[in-house]
């Protein structure tokens, strides 16, 4: 059997690029120490924390003092949900607003705010193209709301939302407002002034970072419970010991989104798009492609099983996905499918394929090859 190492699932978890290592690697031989130490080492290690956090919140344009470093998108997108709810139990503003599309981190977060907290949850609707319905969205605004939640690029589809005008429909309303960036952040622009966003947050593993560490960004002023309690490291946002080395990694994937390796996977995408609707004229593409991230597509090939295509493909070298990874152990068909409007069985046929800066064209056609080859396999 013809057989490639041919990894296309970087929308689960990217590769560390090599350049990243390297520094992460001269930061380890450095010895840094603990940036809250007051000697020569702790100096050396806060210097170079404050420097990543500088990098940080330059992309982000917001300042250094609202950027918290976290374990990753997860613990973000947790500490803005309950930080947010518990500093708020008090207030009149009970309910919580959330995408259909949400990655489980804010969705389960926001049901366990609903079942413990007395908050009360309700599903804001997306369109077919996996873009937020903004008439429902408007329709369900108002005093009762104290965050809205909406995950910026979608995970499973791509989809990438419209934040500038939904933070300023919440503004409008006094309504606060999060978005999951944890597949958006250096993909597709973000300015957290501009649209309006009282917390954003952000992971490292998706952009070639190294994992466990992520950050978020808080509006400077707004009050947030904070979830991790101890040393008080993170302006005492997030107690634990700062990994120095993990955060410089991730400011350095960052830097590696320059607007030609975003040319490069936008380039991917359409030629992606191409040789699927030359080879596999039935293949049916969901969500839209025009708002998308540039390295996510999300399809169908009729009556090819989604799961029996990844596993026939992993025997074959290459690895792709049927959803979110977090969601590939599960029986039930992805609820981001659901929300778009497919059926049980479209949602099972569904394939997920994700590409980085790494990937090359004939890497997608072969993929295509071997797609057509397990197709066309006898039952
Ligand atoms: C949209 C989205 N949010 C949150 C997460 C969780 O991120 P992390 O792995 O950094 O906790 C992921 C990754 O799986 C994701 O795709």
């Amino acid at each position: 059997m013809n057989k490639k190492d041919l990894y296309l699932d970087y929308a689960a978890s990217s590769p560390l690029h090599p350049e990243v290592l390297r520094y992460m690697t001269s930061l380890y031989e450095k010895n840094l120490g603990n940036p809250a130490s007051i000697h020569r080492s702790g100096v050396m290690a806060a210097v170079e924390l404050e420097k990543s956090r500088n990098a940080i919140a330059k992309k982000l344009n917001c300042s250094s003092e609202e950027v918290y470093f976290t374990s990753g998108a997860t613990e973000s997108n947790n500490l803005a949900l309950r930080g947010l709810a518990q500093s708020h139990l008090l207030g009149s503003r009970k309910e919580i607003l959330i995408s259909s599309i949400e990655h489980s981190s804010v969705k389960q977060t926001a049901q366990d705010l609903e079942e413990n907290f007395g908050f009360k949850v309700l599903t804001i609707p997306v369109l077919p193209s996996g873009l937020i319905n903004i008439e429902e969205l408007k329709k369900m605004l108002g005093q009762r709301v104290l965050v809205v939640s909406i995950i910026h690029a979608n995970n499973e589809i791509g989809s990438i939302q419209n934040l500038k005008e939904i933070g300023l429909l919440c503004k409008a309303h006094g309504i606060l407002f999060h978005s999951d960036g944890a597949q958006a952040f250096c993909k597709t622009p973000v300015d957290v002034t501009d649209m309006n966003l009282d917390l954003y947050s952000i992971s490292s593993h998706k952009i070639h970072g190294p994992r466990g560490i992520g950050a978020i960004y808080i509006k400077s002023g707004l009050r947030v419970q904070p979830q991790n309690i101890g040393g008080g490291q993170e302006s005492s946002m997030r107690s634990g010991t700062v990994p120095v080395e993990l955060i410089s990694g991730m400011s350095a994937a960052s830097e590696l989104y320059t607007s030609l390796s975003l040319s490069k996977l936008e380039s991917l995408k359409e030629h992606f798009i191409k040789i699927l609707n030359q080879k596999i004229p039935d293949a049916i593409i969901y969500g839209t492609t025009k708002s998308s991230l540039p390295n996510i597509i999300n399809f169908a090939v009729p009556e090819l099983l989604g799961k029996t295509a990844l596993h026939l493909l992993d025997q074959r070298g290459i690895r792709i996905s049927v959803g979110s990874a977090c969601h590939s152990g599960k029986k039930n068909p992805s609820h981001v499918l659901k929300a778009i409007g497919l059926n049980d069985k479209e949602a099972y046929e569904a394939l997920r394929v994700s590409w980085g800066v790494q990937t090359q064209v004939s890497d997608l056609d072969y993929f295509i090859e071997q797609l057509l080859l397990v197709r066309d396999l006898p039952a």
